[in-house]
């Protein structure tokens, strides 16, 4: 198996989008990243005055949900301690370790991606001359079951299992087949039960009705595939199959939060047109 993927692009292109609207440092930014993001930007113009939606809105939505839920967490679990996986080049460690700092909890924030994106990231993070005594940045790969590269490897070498823990992807679900990754989900929740507590925040694209309203969306869709070289399937039909779908994978508490519905309560940005992804907390 290679421990290498073209989905890794896609995290130059996100981190440049985190730093064009400060959620990252410049260093976290790159040639390639800023090349995909400005190509992007007359597109996502045009969409949102025709559809009323862009996708950079989107993804600071779902950035900005994810980081108020995980401070959720934190707040009901205040030894909690958090495995991102596929964070690619966000900062969203550097951040919720500074808020946990500041109100003088002791987080721990293992993130992990491909060997490749750990290596480049650590470079970025040594440029920064970041460092925290409960952080650290680990190759993974999601798709091995067992090995140093696996999810339990990482648990294991990392984490205290008389803690709750909670797990973060954002940016990584729509990469897989939905078998491959309900293979990944049953593993999580099993591992996540061997915890005091363990939970799992994502992102998911569903097949909503809007595509079969609208053929400018199956075009974008296209288009992420070209760029990535592989197919970018959505998963479930609605939200409701999107919780089914979690539950039969072992969860027992899946809350689905359309972005565009919860707004106002966690002060994201809103669109016109309709959101096209969801943010899941599933707790085990
Ligand atoms: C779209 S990027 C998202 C990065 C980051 N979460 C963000 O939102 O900016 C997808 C990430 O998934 C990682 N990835 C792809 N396949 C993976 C796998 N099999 N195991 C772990 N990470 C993977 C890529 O390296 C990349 O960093």
């Amino acid at each position: 198996m290679n421990d290498k993927s073209p989905v890794s692009l896609t995290g130059y292109f996100t981190g440049q989008v985190w730093c064009e609207n400060a959620y990252s440092e410049p260093e976290m930014g790159s040639v390639l990243g800023k090349s995909l993001y400005y190509i992007h930007r007359p597109v996502g113009w045009l969409n949102e005055r025709l559809f009323g939606n862009n996708l950079e809105t989107m993804l600071i939505q779902r950035h900005k949900l994810i980081d108020a839920l995980t401070l959720e967490a934190i707040e009901q679990n205040p030894t909690l301690q958090i495995l991102e996986i596929a964070s690619g080049l966000s900062s969203r460690a550097q951040r919720i370790l500074k808020q946990a700092d500041d109100a003088g909890l002791n987080i721990r924030y293992v993130e992990a991606d491909l060997p490749q994106m750990v290596n480049w990231k650590q470079a970025r993070l040594g440029k920064l001359r970041f460092s925290h005594p409960e952080h650290s940045v680990e190759p993974i790969n999601i798709l091995r079951e067992s090995g140093p590269l696996s999810l339990n490897a990482i648990l294991d070498s990392h984490f205290d299992r008389n803690k709750p823990i909670l797990v973060i992807t954002e940016g990584l679900v729509n990469y897989f087949e939905l078998s491959t990754i309900e293979n990944f989900w049953r593993s999580l929740r099993g591992a996540l039960a061997t915890f005091k507590h363990g939970e799992y925040i994502f992102e998911i694209w569903p097949k909503l009705p809007v595509y079969q309203e609208q053929l400018t969306y199956h075009w974008g869709v296209s288009l992420i595939e070209m760029f990535t070289r592989q197919r970018v399937p959505l998963h479930y039909t609605s939200d409701e199959s999107v919780a089914q779908g979690l539950k039969e994978c072992g969860f027992s508490t899946v809350n689905v939060l359309n972005p565009n519905e919860v707004s106002q309560q966690y002060g994201l940005p809103k669109m016109q047109g309709e959101c096209l992804f969801r943010v899941t907390r599933a707790i085990v």
